[in-house]
Order: C-alpha cells, then structure tokens, then sequence
C-alpha cells in the first residue's frame, strides 16, 4: 500500500514536471512567434564598414533589397568638386561643402540607392570619366550622384544613414541624413 501511494506520488511528480516543462515549451514556442525572425529583424539594417573601398572603385552594396553605391573620393575628385561649386556659386573653394557626400572619419563618399531617378534603371560608372550613365534614356550623373545629363529629374537618392565611428548604419537616420533632407538635397525613399 505504501509502496503505491510512493508510486502515485512519483507519478504525479513526474506529470507536474511534464506538465512545467511543457508550459515552458508553449511559453517559448510562443515568444517565438511574437519575435520577429532575425532576417526580418536585421532585414532593415546594413552596416557598411567604410574602411574597405578605395577611392573612385564603385562598390555596389544591398539595403532593403535595393542596391547602394558606394563610391569613396579622391583628392583629385574632391578638387573637380569644389572647382565645380565654386563655379556655381563663386565662393572660395576652402568655402565649399560637399553637400551630397558623407564624411567618415576623414573621407568623404558618395552613398547613393543606385537606381536611375527617371524609370529606375541601373546606371553605370565609369571610373575614367568620373560619371554615370544611365543606358536607358542616355542620363547621366556626376561623381556625387548629381544630374547633368536629363532625362532623370534629380540627382539619386541618398538611403537613410547614421555614421557610426567608421561604420555607416544605412536604414537609420542620423543627423547628417536629417540635415540632408531638411536642405532637399535628398528625397526620402
Ligand atoms: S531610366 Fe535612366 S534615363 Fe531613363
């Protein structure tokens, strides 16, 4: 008889231990579900590190299934740059800011979502003349990611961004991505 009651008491031991590790299997089966899947999680987010392209070497990366241009500057590109604003606005070349590139550390990129702004087809680079050429309506954009060929009606867009010591965060809006919208020199996207 006490040998049953033992037995019955085991049982239901082990039925309770069942019963919790089972609750504990649905909790976390459940949790499972209410997060969200790591891809989805990090599906938002590319980190760029800044210290891998070279200069005037189209890098083309991937941002919510998007492809991003990366293109670091050159001295010799920087130097067209200001040459070039200071044409158009007549200030002095110390003066200029490079208001399409990012600055990271101390180089300065373009980082731009490589879609053509009039139907969205994929420019090309070419790195002798510093341009892009967008083959299917002949527009073409300048090392910055400026138009100065239309048919697209601006320059490309700049994806969100936050700098993160050498790292570029694309997807958050840091700052100088803020700065950039609130200046128009960017859309959203
Ligand atoms: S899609 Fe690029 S010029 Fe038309």
């Amino acid at each position: 008889m006490a040998n049953d009651t033992k037995r019955r008491d085991f049982m239901g031991m082990a039925l309770g231990g069942f019963t919790a590790l089972g609750g504990l299997g649905a909790l976390y089966a459940m949790k499972r579900t209410w997060d969200p899947l790591p891809s989805v999680k990090a599906a938002g987010f590319t980190t760029l590190d800044m210290t891998i392209y070279k200069e005037n070497e189209l890098a083309v990366e991937k941002w919510r299934g998007k492809p991003i241009f990366v293109l670091k500057q050159s001295k010799e590109m920087l130097d067209t740059e200001n040459k070039n604003m200071s044409l158009l606005t007549g200030k002095t070349t110390e003066a200029m800011d490079k208001k399409r590139l990012i600055k990271v550390g101390d180089a300065y990129y373009m980082v731009c979502v490589g879609l053509c702004t009039h139907l969205g087809c994929i420019p090309g680079y070419t790195p002798e003349d510093k341009s892009f050429l967008c083959a299917c309506h002949g527009g073409m954009y300048d090392d910055t990611g400026m138009v100065t060929k239309s048919p697209p009606p601006r320059g490309l867009d700049i994806p969100p961004f936050k700098i993160d010591g050498t790292k570029l965060v694309l997807g958050e809006e840091g700052p100088e991505y803020k700065k950039m919208l609130a200046d128009g020199i960017t859309m959203p996207v």
